[in-house]
């Protein structure tokens, strides 16, 4: 694992759209995992910057989403489909037939998780997997739980997940209690991974990430275990790592 620690907001999501970009500059046919929330909000904005001053191109790019809510309408301004076309597909020119984002309305939602993991595998599998991270250290919908889940599937969500999604709904009634996402096996499985946090209120599951035992009661720690993770932290969301912590994981760097 690789940590780098970034002075804020606004150049952690410059340092991850410039890791993201050069994978698309040196495969330009990447198969990329990407991830909603607040986050990476920053990151898509430079990869947009990118692409519209012809540094990156997406054409023979394809895309996995990490997740959605279950039964909430593609068109509902908080479903993950109309967050992604709002804050990235819309601006760049990735074939829309390369964008694949599960499915929460199926009507065989058990058939749609297998063929969402059937599809990355048969696309030859995830070059880049982009994530953000839970209050509770969850990773897409992975809550603590009491094992790793491997395939996509549809989880209950926590009560601490929704009231920290109810900002973005008129209510927390309005937040779905139920979701489908990719599994910790199906993360797992991608080449590399980008983990992103920002704010003070990622630090603990940051430390719990890189601190603890391996749990799936941290669904992250098990990031600890793959071959090649890059955290991209600003100075908040790094606050309650120490010098002992570094020396667990294999690199450490600070960017201005
Ligand atoms: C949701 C998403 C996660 C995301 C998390 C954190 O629960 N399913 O993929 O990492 O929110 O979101 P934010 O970046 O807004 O803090």
């Amino acid at each position: 694992m690789r940590i780098i620690v970034c002075e804020n907001y606004e150049s952690l999501s410059k340092k991850a759209a410039q890791i993201v970009g050069s994978q698309i500059i040196l495969k330009p046919n990447s198969i990329l995992g990407l991830a909603t929330g607040s986050t990476p909000v920053g990151m898509y904005k430079n990869l947009i910057k990118m692409y519209e001053e012809g540094l990156i191109d997406f054409a023979k790019v394809k895309t996995f989403n990490l997740d959605e809510y279950y039964k909430l309408p593609v068109d509902n301004i908080q479903s993950y489909h109309y967050f992604m076309d709002e804050n990235f597909f819309n601006h760049v020119n990735i074939p829309r037939e390369n964008i694949h984002i599960p499915d929460g309305l199926a009507s065989d939602i058990e058939n749609e998780c297998i063929s969402y993991d059937e599809s990355i595998n048969n696309s030859g599998g995830i070059d880049i997997q982009v994530l953000g991270i839970g209050n509770n250290a969850h990773i897409g919908f992975n809550e603590p739980t009491i094992n790793f889940n491997k395939g996509t599937h549809v989880v209950t969500l926590d009560e601490s997940t929704r009231e920290a999604n109810a900002r973005f709904f008129n209510s927390l009634d309005e937040v779905p209690t139920k979701a489908v996402t990719m599994g910790i096996g199906s993360i797992f499985k991608s080449k590399k991974i980008l983990l992103l946090a920002s704010g003070k209120n990622k630090a603990k599951a940051i430390y719990d990430t890189v601190h603890g035992q391996v749990t799936p009661q941290v669904p992250s720690s098990i990031l600890l275990l793959h071959h090649d993770v890059i955290m991209i932290l600003d100075k908040e969301a790094s606050s309650l790592l120490n010098e002992d912590d570094y020396e667990s994981v294999n690199d450490y760097e600070k960017v201005k």
